[in-house]
């Protein structure tokens, strides 16, 4: 059985990776995959790929879904990175009850060639910029809605200084965030959706620091375990970082869509690079032996499988006769109704009497008052139930 696993620049974490998946004596090889022109629903050789890069390159992007099509498991889903951004994040982390700095999603400043006042009927114009400024206040954090790498992330102090650094943007769309200042900032590693690593950082530095010199609350620490499994249990990532910007003892979550993380060992430093070196091999080769393949999650699955889905029409069939049957009882009831309705108000009106002249009048004449005291089909089968 092989791994592929598919990188960029990166040298010290993929081949540490290969070196420790290939020394754990599981029958599992592991080695980088090599790739030309890729054939329609062509299977590959892997049982598993460890996507480091397909961000930055579209041709792998559509190799890896080709890939699973054909029953490689990804890590991580293609499908979901490609969809998930930055925005979503927050919104989805709201809804799940998480610390989360106010963010607002911001029309593009700028569109590509083509696109023009027409094209943009649906935007309001002006935008109402007071309200934002007062929904997220300042200073706020001015960035991409699907940024990375810390490009073109702005503090901003004031409206100009707003309207500044908007008007550099370009096509990007940008949120702007609340500007939580922070006592301290964490970034998490998080494996197999369960393991987790709190790294203290120093973002003004870019430097990761050690957990012994820059110790967190034993409870504080507790949450921020949670979250993160909650993050990406959610999301959904096999591998994935959640910062948190920490105030007043409340881990804000800053960033967590990252599906391929720095690993450098230059940048993480020796301690967590051998932690984050063994939990993904430990969880890579666990995938590659026990895992589903990822189009499992997937709604074609369903129609690339014969026996599925013939047991989905065989199932569509059935529901089509039971709809059919219930719509032929229900017109059947509303026939009935509409047909005592009618009976009703045919009747000719008889004045209302006494019981007891009724009475007097059916004893001494019961033939005339045949049609009069006929119980009507409601009241017959009102006495049946
Ligand atoms: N809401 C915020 N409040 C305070 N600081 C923030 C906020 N958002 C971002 N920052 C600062 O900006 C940095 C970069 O932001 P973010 O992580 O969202 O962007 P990124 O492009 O993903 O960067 P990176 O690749 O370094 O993670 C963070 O490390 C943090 O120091
Ligand atoms: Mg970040």
């Amino acid at each position: 059985m092989k791994i592929g696993i598919l990188v960029g620049m990166e040298n010290t974490f993929p081949p540490a990776l290969i070196e420790k998946i290939n020394g754990m004596g599981e029958g599992i090889t592991a080695e980088y995959v090599k790739i030309g022109g890729v054939r329609m629903g062509e299977a590959n050789d892997y049982r598993l790929i460890f996507d480091r890069i397909s961000h930055e390159i579209p041709f792998y992007r559509s190799y890896l879904k080709n890939a699973v099509l054909n029953g490689t498991i990804v890590v991580n889903n293609p499908f979901w990175w490609s969809a998930d951004e930055k925005f979503f994040g927050y919104s989805l982390a709201v809804k799940l009850g998480l610390a989360v700095p106010k963010t607002v999603l911001l029309p593009q400043k700028g569109y590509i060639k083509g696109v023009t006042d027409n094209s943009l009927r649906n935007l309001e114009f002006p935008l109402n910029w007071d309200s934002i400024i007062e929904e997220v206040g300042l200073p706020a954090i001015l960035k991409p809605h699907d940024g990375g790498g810390w490009k073109d992330v702005y503090k901003v102090n004031s409206k100009e200084e707003l309207w500044s650094y908007y008007d550099r943007t370009g096509t990007l769309a940008m949120v702007m965030q609340e500007f939580i200042d922070f006592s301290m900032y964490v970034r998490c590693y998080c494996v197999a959706k369960k393991h987790v690593l709190v790294m203290p950082y120093d973002p003004a530095n870019r430097r990761y620091l050690s957990r012994e010199e820059n110790q967190l609350d034993p409870q504080l620490e507790d949450r921020i375990v949670r979250d993160t499994i909650l993050i990406n249990e959610t999301l959904g990532y096999d591998l994935n970082t959640v910062e948190f910007a920490i105030k007043d003892g409340v881990p804000y979550a800053i960033d967590f869509t990252n599906p391929a993380p720095d690993a450098d060992i230059w940048s993480v430093t020796e301690p967590y690079f051998n932690w984050i070196t063994n939990q993904v091999a430990e969880m890579l080769v666990d995938y590659a032996k026990y895992s589903v393949p990822t189009l499992r999650y997937h709604r074609w699955n369903k129609w690339l499988n014969q026996d599925a889905a013939q047991g989905l029409s065989a199932a569509a069939g059935e529901l089509a006769q039971d709809l059919v049957a219930g719509v032929g009882q229900m017109a059947q009831k509303a026939s009935d109704v509409l047909s005592e309705v009618i009976e009703t108000i045919t009747e000719p009106i008889t004045p209302k009497r006494s019981r007891k002249a009724t009475a007097e009048k059916t004893g001494s004449d019961s033939s005339k008052n045949a049609k009069n005291t006929r119980p009507t089909k409601a009241a017959k089968s009102a006495k049946k139930e």
